[in-house]
């Protein structure tokens, strides 16, 4: 069952986490928080970064915005956003730097880049972890973030046709 599968890797997830406790799997989602990962000291490093909604909803769009210290222009590239769910890949998309932005991109220390990006409706409900990469047209790393979120609505826990209804209907209270 899918939803025992959810169980299982949500408890996995936060018996992992040190400072989880039950009421993690609660309406109020903490605020995201986000890491910078890069591999390389040129390129993008990244300075504040929000998403809207917050937390974001399955099956809705959500805007990314990144900004963050430029300091080799980018000609063309892109944004890869992985978001995993205990370690789990659910779902992958690319962001062309150049539909987002005007290319090139010069050196700027605070660029801003926003862009979309959406989870399905049936992805389960809890802690991601999102990773974003940005890559230039070489195919290099220049700049990465990780960000994680609680998508948390109560509803999907424990019934699969809870998940169902989510893209469905918008949530409220929040
Ligand atoms: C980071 O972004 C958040 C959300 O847009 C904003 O409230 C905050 O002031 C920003 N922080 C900095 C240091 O710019
Ligand atoms: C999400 O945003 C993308 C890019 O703006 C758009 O093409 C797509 O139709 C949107 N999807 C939904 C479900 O709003
Ligand atoms: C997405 O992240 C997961 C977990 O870190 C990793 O195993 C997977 O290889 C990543 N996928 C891509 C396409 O980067
Ligand atoms: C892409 O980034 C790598 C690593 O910083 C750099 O060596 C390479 O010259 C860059 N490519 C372009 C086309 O800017
Ligand atoms: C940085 O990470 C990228 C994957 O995003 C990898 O291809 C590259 O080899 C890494 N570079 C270094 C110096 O570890």
């Amino acid at each position: 069952m899918v939803s025992n599968l959810h169980l299982v890797l949500a408890a996995c997830v936060l018996a992992c986490l040190a400072h989880a406790t039950a009421t993690t799997i609660s309406v109020d989602a903490p605020t995201p928080l986000w890491t910078e990962c890069s591999n390389t000291s040129h390129g993008f490093t990244v300075t504040n970064l929000s998403l809207s909604p917050d937390p974001p909803v399955l099956g809705k769009n959500m805007t990314v915005t990144i900004t963050g210290d430029l300091s080799e222009a980018i000609s063309a590239g892109e944004f890869s956003v992985n978001f995993t769910f205990a370690d789990v890949p659910v779902s992958r998309t690319t962001v062309s730097v150049c539909d987002i932005a005007t290319c090139p991109v010069p050196p700027n220390p605070s660029a801003v880049f926003v862009f979309q990006a959406i989870l399905p409706s049936q992805a389960p409900t809890g802690p991601y972890v999102t990773n974003i990469i940005l890559s230039n047209s070489s195919l290099a790393q220049v700049g990465c973030v990780n960000v994680r979120f609680d998508i948390s609505t109560g509803l999907a826990l424990d019934h699969d046709h809870d998940i169902d209804t989510l893209g469905d209907s918008p949530l409220d209270g929040s």
